[in-house]
């Protein structure tokens, strides 16, 4: 078995905030410590050439998860290893891209500098990037606006450039962390377009959402977050597939009385001008009504069994965690070992 391209292990972060303090001269007095737990305990395998998604809603822990696996926060606990390596690898560095969740840009680069700014940053030679700056511009859609400066880019032509700069180096793994976000549906697909690309090509990319019916197209796996906790990871059909939530049936020329009693057992009925659209979930219920709709003289139009969605799943595990205490733990006792553990980013 090949080693996972990224292994994380037991991965925890314990942020502190909100922490009010007085100062005097060198004395700092805290008098609150406020910990925040955003990732707790994580452990995930991805394999190398798939697309692996990390989905939860607003403050799961999945940027803290990309930063830390970046070498740009450490964590609290835990470790983790890209290419088998542990994090801060210098070798490994070179061989991954990254597309921060709020990427910064210098307003007045134009398309075309802002990349050639980036391709010097890792060492490309000029002629590399004569040639491969164009090709990635073509990739990314945005070959007209080359010249254009930076401020004169929407929030998608921002999102695709961040995407371009990402792609620079040819990466093993690309980390995306929200490479969706403030774009149209229209944006979105190239985006999603763009990440099976790069699978074609072998590369394995790693991105966050809560875009979900984005993910459910073309993620290979995923890992679901809530509060800092992983609730389930695996592949999408093993996941989604095992269960279906309803069956829908449409059906025309029914006898009033067919229409009753399907509706009695239904629980959803839709009249439409035609037809009328069942939805329920009994299986046996639903075969049944299907034979009687056939035997009576009805016209059956369709039968679908809808599995569940990933958006529905991702609602059906999280309301179920709703229970589990909250990852915000006052704390106003003598400090810790995990007092130290300060963001680095603040
Ligand atoms: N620098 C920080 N200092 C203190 N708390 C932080 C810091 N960064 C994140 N947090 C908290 O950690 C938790 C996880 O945040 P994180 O940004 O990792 O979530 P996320 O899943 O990326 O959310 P979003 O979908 O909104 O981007 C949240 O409760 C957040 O408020
Ligand atoms: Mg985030």
């Amino acid at each position: 078995m090949p080693i996972p391209i990224v292994q994380i292990r037991d991965l925890t972060k314990i942020y502190i905030r909100d922490v009010i303090g007085t100062e005097f001269g060198q004395l700092k007095i805290r008098l609150k410590n406020r910990k925040v737990a955003a990732l707790q305990s994580l452990t995930l395998d991805v394999e190398e050439g798939q697309i692996f998604g990390l989905l939860g809603p607003n403050g799961a822990g999945k940027t803290t998860a990309i930063k830390i696996l970046m070498g740009l926060i450490f964590p609290t606990s835990g470790s983790a290893t890209l290419m088998g390596k542990p994090l801060g690898d210098k070798s490994v560095k070179s061989k991954i891209g990254f597309l921060p969740e709020n990427p910064y840009f210098y307003d007045y680069l134009k398309g075309y500098e802002f990349l050639s700014y980036y391709g010097q940053l890792y060492g490309m030679s000029a002629g590399e990037r004569k040639k491969k700056i164009p090709e990635l511009l073509e990739r990314v859609g945005l070959s007209h606006a080359a010249d254009l400066p930076l401020k004169g880019y929407s929030k998608g032509m921002l999102q695709r450039i961040g995407l371009a700069q990402a792609l620079l180096n040819d990466p093993r793994i690309v980390f995306l962390d929200e490479p969706q976000s403030g774009l149209d549906p229209f944006g979105r697909k190239e985006v999603r377009d763009l990440i099976l690309s790069l699978k074609e090509k072998g590369a394995t990319v790693f991105f966050s959402s809560h875009i979900l019916s984005d993910a459910e197209m073309i993620c290979d796996r995923v890992a679901i977050l809530n509060k800092g906790r992983l609730i389930n990871v695996g592949a999408l059909e093993d996941i989604l597939s095992t269960r279906i939530k309803t069956y829908e049936i449409e059906a025309a020329d029914m006898a009033d009385e067919l229409v009753r009693d399907m509706e009695a057992k239904s629980n959803l009925t839709l009249r439409r001008k035609q037809s009328v659209l069942f939805s329920m979930e009994n299986q046996d219920q639903a075969i049944g009504m299907v034979k009687k709709i056939i035997d009576s003289g009805g016209n059956l139009v369709s039968f679908i069994p809808r599995r569940e969605t990933l958006e529905e799943y991702f609602f059906r595990k999280i309301e179920s965690k709703t229970s589990d205490h909250r990852t915000e733990i006052d704390r106003s006792s003598k400090s810790s070992s995990l007092n130290k553990q300060e963001d680095v980013n603040g």
